[in-house]
């Protein structure tokens, strides 16, 4: 094909029309050489925002995106190899107790993780907050460390030999509003899982006013599009729908976060960051075949050790006191009643005002600024009594995320009724419910059959222009 051909590609589908495999194949190699122009893939990207792809499209242009680069393989471990993907949520910490646990129940957790763009926080920054610890791992060390029994968990940061087609793209739909798409946010995501070699992986796809996905019908249709992409390539995959209209936990910050996940793995912690993770390693630990109960991997302090062992695994020094602000301002209840919403976006974009998170990439991030909240939605608060303390090395910032956080939190005066929380795992998608005593053994088939049907071409609802608002501090 040629450069020419990249027109009639782009009027095939803007008019409404299928791709060939041969075209999608053509337009991903073509763009990841630079030989289609960013504004022809710019252009391609929209006409797929807006015409969708089916679920033959998706795989497809996930399968070319994977073969832009290397793909790790794992098969030869002697543990099975789970993985977890979060769709990102406000201070979603998750991964940090949830790698060690499921490691302590005897799998290996290969998770290649990123930094964070938006107010949502990324795992590698959180963990970058703790002295002397490297994101940049090397597959040679990677396989060393999940091979290791004290250890069996890696967090590190994919090298730029891993989907790079969607390091590219990513980067220009990040910029030319073409990211709102369920096919293409699927292929993306799905393509860096499937060449970091997990032979298994749980989806924590997040619904609510701080997720990317505001709708139940939305985050049904991206979690039933990467079950089945997942299944297409042969990893077992599952996907939990997750509340995200309030943030999880009680803070939302770097080392803020590593502080709250340490309290978890020595058995306390926030009880909705507890009961996800134990929903989370639940689904992991079933579909890695292994009949271990992790609530108990948690209780007796495993956990805690693989947590150690990973963390020394990667330079860092577990025992090292965390980064704390030079300035902090708490903003108190301004009436006795209830607290009644803590919304999870205007906290997430507070944090990130605060320093917590990156306006563009490659930008720093502190490690110590974030939010913590003293009660949660439900609470019953006195006047005067402090709501949320703000951390930040940069007190400038304070006045613009206390705006962010004017419209996100509600007290009602007077007697309430006590809104009992609701659920925090709100659907599953996947093919069985959780297997227990199904044992693993090394080298068994991967593959699985597919999930519920397709969810079409996967169009998401306009939403408001504010969605990457987040962008820009
Ligand atoms: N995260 C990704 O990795 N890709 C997307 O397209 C959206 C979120």
């Amino acid at each position: 094909m040629t450069a020419h051909d990249a027109v009639s590609i782009i009027g095939a589908k803007r008019d409404g029309g299928e791709l060939s495999d041969a075209q999608i194949d053509w337009a991903v190699a073509a763009f990841t050489r630079g030989e289609m122009a960013d504004e022809q893939m710019a252009a391609l990207a929209m006409a797929i925002v807006l015409r969708g792809m089916n679920r033959r499209e998706t795989a497809r242009w996930t399968e070319a995106m994977l073969r832009s680069g290397r793909r790790l393989d794992f098969t030869d471990l002697p543990r099975p190899t789970v993985d977890k993907h979060s769709t990102g949520g406000v201070g979603d910490k998750i991964t940090l107790p949830l790698a060690p646990l499921v490691a302590a129940c005897g799998a290996a957790v290969p998770q290649l993780s990123g930094r964070g763009l938006g107010y949502t926080g990324g795992t590698l920054d959180k963990l970058e907050s703790i002295p002397g610890w490297r994101a940049d791992i090397d597959p040679g060390r990677m396989r060393e460390i999940l091979t290791d029994p004290a250890a069996g968990c890696v967090v590190c940061a994919a090298g730029a030999d891993l989907a790079p087609a969607d390091k590219r793209l990513y980067a220009l739909r990040d910029t030319t509003g073409t990211v709102e798409s369920i096919p293409l946010i699927a292929s993306s995501i799905m393509s860096k899982k499937i060449a970091e070699g997990t032979a298994a992986l749980v989806l924590d796809v997040k619904l609510g006013s701080g997720a990317f996905m505001r709708t139940r019908e939305e985050a049904h249709a991206l979690a039933t599009a990467m079950v089945e992409l997942g299944a297409d390539a042969g990893v077992r995959t599952v996907a939990l729908l997750t509340a995200m209209d309030s943030p999880l936990g009680r803070t939302a910050g770097n080392a803020l976060e590593v502080a709250e996940a340490l309290e978890v793995l020595a058995g306390g912690g926030p009880a909705d960051i507890v009961e996800l993770t134990l929903a989370l390693a639940r689904e992991m630990v079933a579909l890695a075949g292994l009949d271990t109960d992790p609530a108990a991997a948690l209780a007796d302090g495993r956990a805690m050790d693989h947590w150690t062992a990973m963390i020394r695994a990667q330079g860092g020094d577990p025992g090292a006191p965390l980064p704390t602000a030079a300035h902090t301002e708490t903003l108190s209840a301004p009436v006795s009643g209830t607290l009644t919403r803590l919304d999870a976006r205007g906290v997430g974009i507070a944090a990130w005002r605060l320093g917590a998170g990156r306006a563009r990439q490659g930008d720093p991030v502190q490690a110590a600024a974030g939010v913590q909240w003293h009660a949660a939605p439900g609470d019953p608060v006195t006047a005067g009594q402090p709501l949320l303390t703000l951390h930040t090395d940069t007190p400038e910032a304070f006045p613009r995320a206390f705006e962010a956080l004017a419209e996100a939190i509600t007290v009602e005066t007077g007697s309430v009724d006590r809104p009992a929380p609701g659920p925090l795992v709100l659907d599953r998608v996947g093919t069985d419910a959780p297997r227990t005593g199904q044992h693993w053994s090394p080298h068994r088939g991967s593959g699985h059959p597919s999930a519920r049907s397709g969810p079409g071409t996967g169009r998401l609802h306009p939403r408001p222009a504010a969605d990457h608002e987040g962008n820009s501090r």
